[in-house]
């Protein structure tokens, strides 16, 4: 993607990666895109800066998730040193817009007519009190499963439907010698795989659990069932899965050690960046039993409040740049989500991404799109860190049966609300 939207690189550019400190016309940003596939990404957004004589100081702060990111981000602002631009998910926006740290784009937003082509699932996130105070780069969904071809076609099976089928995908994988799931056991990790969990159970009762909080959705059978098909996921996973990171499980897949991983579409960067190709090497489809229904993460570029109005303009236009339709398409293509405009077309994308372009379209127009717990657009990081606690214990043998892991999670949102 290097030089798409600029052959050479700018000196501003040349001098952004050599020195630590930012000039006026620099933007910091503080980000968690580490891994292959994300770095080849940023680099499309770094290239059309520089392209721009917008340097880039890197600010990297490794970690699937982002948890990592916003330790780093309260102690650079505690300081009193916020960067720049952060890359940020869902609530998180929200807390730093309410605490007062973040500036307003509502001029670009106009400009560029931002409120028109930007879904209002985007919006409820990317505004605060009325007023733009973050970009929104993408659409991620976290309820996909990406499938080795080979190791598939070695089962003799179609790609599964719904729960009985996928179980009967994974045995026959674990027969023929393959890990079924390739997983890293990370808190955000298994939360990412327990979104598909509860949004099998149904939009509605992903919505009263995870939303709307309520105790019955959160203790009840649906989620006694949610946890105990997870449990039994976790018997699929080779010895060697705690704390490995998602972009090694990612290539686990790629390499057919493993059959298959459940993650979001983060995870295509990598086969991508891998030279694989969906529908020859690797398949994608929506968790069995969610097809129609969307569990979205957005990352956004947080703008904090700076000082310099040279400082401003360079989040006004890196804002402004984020937007454009040929960055939408460009940068996604690349980093394996979907556009964060609806009028982007989809001409460039692969199979997967003209479908995930589909399926967003499809959960929006019908009221199947909801936000993800696990990267934080369900509800606030003090909920969403209780549940990472549990499910996480779910996901190591901590309970011993579903309705005990359920009764768990409803008293640890309660104490957390
Ligand atoms: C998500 C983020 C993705 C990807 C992933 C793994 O929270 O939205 O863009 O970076 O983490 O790092």
């Amino acid at each position: 993607m290097r030089g798409f939207f600029g052959k050479t690189m700018t000196a501003a550019a040349v001098l952004a990666m050599t020195t630590s400190f930012a000039r006026a016309t620099d933007v910091e940003v503080l980000h968690w895109w580490t891994s292959g596939g994300e770095a080849a990404a940023l680099n499309v957004l770094k290239d059309m800066l520089a392209g721009q004589g917008i340097g880039w100081v890197d600010m990297p702060v490794a970690g699937g998730g982002g948890e990592a990111a916003m330790t780093t981000l309260k102690a650079r602002v505690n300081a009193g040193d916020a960067p720049t631009s952060v890359q940020m998910l869902g609530f998180d926006i929200q807390d730093w817009a309410e605490q007062g740290s973040l500036g307003n784009l509502d001029e670009v937003a106009a400009k560029e007519g931002w409120d028109a082509v930007i879904p209002a699932a985007l919006q409820r996130f990317a505004k605060y009190d009325g007023h733009w105070v973050s970009a929104p780069v993408n659409v991620h969904s976290t309820n996909w499963v990406w499938i080795n071809k080979a190791a598939l076609d070695k089962t003799g099976l179609a790609v599964p439907t719904n729960w009985d089928e996928l179980v009967t995908v994974l045995d026959k994988m674990k027969e023929a010698g393959i890990t079924p799931i390739a997983h890293g056991g990370q808190p955000w990790q298994d939360a990412t795989v327990f979104d598909s969990m509860v949004l099998a159970q149904g939009v509605d009762f992903y919505n009263k659990a995870f939303v709307e909080l309520d105790p019955e959705a959160l203790g009840g059978a649906q989620m006694a069932e949610a946890f105990d098909h997870f449990i039994k996921l976790s018997s699929y996973l080779d010895a060697n899965f705690s704390n490995r990171d998602w972009n090694l499980a990612s290539a686990m897949v790629i390499k057919g050690e493993a059959g298959m991983q459940i993650m979001g579409d983060w995870a295509k960067g990598e086969f991508l960046k891998a030279g694989q190709k969906p529908g020859a090497d690797f398949v994608c489809i929506r968790f069995p039993g969610t097809q129609g229904a969307v569990s979205f993460n957005s990352d956004q570029f947080a703008m904090f409040n700076v000082d310099g109005d040279d400082k401003k303009a360079a989040q006004l236009a890196m804002a402004q740049a984020i937007e454009s339709p040929t960055f939408q398409s460009a940068f996604n293509v690349v980093k394996g989500s979907v556009p964060a405009r609806t009028d982007v077309p989809d001409t460039d994308f692969d199979d997967c991404g003209k479908k995930g372009i589909a399926d967003l379209a499809e959960a929006n127009a019908k009221g199947s799109l909801v936000g993800s717990m696990a990267h934080g657009h369900a509800a606030p990081a003090a909920v969403k860190n209780a549940a990472y606690d549990v499910i996480t214990g779910a996901m190591n043998g901590k309970f011993a049966s579903g309705t005990e892991a359920a009764t768990a999670l409803a008293a640890a949102v309660a104490a957390a609300k």
